[in-house]
């Protein structure tokens, strides 16, 4: 059978709680499917920030390169720095192993009572297709004067033609795949260089794609029609940080952002991509055993589809289609009083 070597790293708050559901799940499908998955369990989070100084070794993305995937919980925690515990962490995995695209699907799945009109069942079915390497996450930039009158941030957003162009392919190979159709979510009315270099290389990129209808929107305008109209679209592209803000709303659109699942991918394999779910450390639920496993376990599926199990992949998309349509069992995020374990130990049994 294959072994896939699989990196875990839990992370901080509901990251830890999520990934272990995650774990029981992928290791149903493997028995069930014939393969095996063998782990490495990393403690790097806050926690070994505080103790250590640094939230992993130095040579810590050398520890994950021989990996077959990455499965995060979530990382970030009051009283260590987001920039601190995100730029230790999750952002270098996704710069040093080259995951420039963060596929992040969104479904609302019939038994689905969304917080918003337009969002029927069955009909709501888009993926966000996020640049995860540059744009306005950028490194250029810096602070001066701090503390005085005249203080001062700069920060840069890079864009680059390989970089956009290379996100640009990837979601327009999966709209041709899919229903065909892509949304470019820009501001090329307010954001003068960069957003116009965008819809500049979209155009051009169209040409290879003449089976895709496409077209672009406003980030803000966009961001009504994905509450108004959220059936219209098919797969939407955008940069580092629109991707981010739209990823969250399509997921509240769906029910709640504990479903929603995320694939930091390497497209060419050179180095191992990651999977995780959308959400955060949840610093206001941790600790009580009430958060949504799905996004986690949603995040695990992708992670087989990768590996090349897409029919494992697929049973557990199932299963939580059919949790979610056959039983009113429901984490408090979606109106109910299961924990994360009864929760999760009832999917386990639709698997
Ligand atoms: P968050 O996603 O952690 O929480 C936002 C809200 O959604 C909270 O009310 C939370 O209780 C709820 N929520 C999130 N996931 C849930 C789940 N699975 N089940 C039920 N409810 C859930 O976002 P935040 O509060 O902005 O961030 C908290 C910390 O997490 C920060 O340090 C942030 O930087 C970090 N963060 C990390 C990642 C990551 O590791 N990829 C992603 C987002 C935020
Ligand atoms: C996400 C998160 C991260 C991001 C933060 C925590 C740096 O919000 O994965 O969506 O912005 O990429
Ligand atoms: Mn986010």
């Amino acid at each position: 059978t294959t072994n896939h070597r699989i990196a875990l790293i839990p992370g901080d708050g509901i990251g830890a709680e999520v990934l272990p559901p995650a774990r029981q799940v992928l290791d149903v499908l493997g028995r069930r499917h014939g393969f095996s998955l063998s782990y490495t369990s990393y403690d790097w989070s806050c926690e070994r920030y505080l103790r250590e100084g640094a939230m992993m070794p130095a040579d810590g993305i050398d520890q994950l390169r021989d990996k077959d995937a990455i499965l995060l919980g979530a990382v970030g925690y009051p009283g260590v720095p987001d920039h601190e515990s995100l730029w230790g962490l999750l952002i270098p995995i996704r710069r040093s192993f080259r995951q420039y695209v963060n596929l992040r699907p969104i479904r609302v799945f019939e038994g689905i009572d969304s917080p918003v009109r337009g969002a029927r069942p069955g009909e709501v079915d888009v993926v966000v297709v996020r640049e995860n390497m540059e744009g306005e996450y950028s490194e250029v930039g810096g602070r001066l004067n701090r503390g005085f009158p005249d203080e001062i941030a700069v920060q840069e957003a890079v864009f680059t033609r390989a970089g956009v162009t290379r996100v640009l392919d990837y979601a327009f190979t999966l709209a041709s795949q899919r229903g065909g159709r892509l949304t470019s979510a820009t501001k090329s009315n307010g954001i003068v260089h960069t957003m116009p270099f965008w819809d500049q290389l979209v155009t051009e990129r169209a040409a290879s794609f003449p089976q895709v209808a496409w077209d672009q929107e406003h980030i803000d305008a966009l961001a009504a029609k994905f509450v108004l109209e959220p059936a219209r679209f098919d797969v939407v592209v955008a940069s580092n940080l629109f991707g981010d803000i739209l990823s969250d709303l399509a997921a509240a659109v769906a029910g709640s952002i504990g479903i929603a699942p995320a694939a930091n991918l390497n497209p060419e394999r050179d180095f191992p991509s990651m999977f995780e779910p959308v959400h955060g450390s949840a610093p206001d639920i941790a600790g009580q055993g009430i958060a949504n496993p799905l996004g986690a376990i949603w995040s695990a599926a992708m992670m087989l589809d990768h590996l090349g199990h897409p029919a494992a992949a697929r049973d557990i998309t199932d299963a939580i289609a059919s949790i979610l349509a056959k039983t009113d069992i429901r984490t408090r995020d979606l109106g109910g009083t299961a924990t994360t374990a009864e929760f999760t130990d009832k999917l386990i049994e639709l698997l």
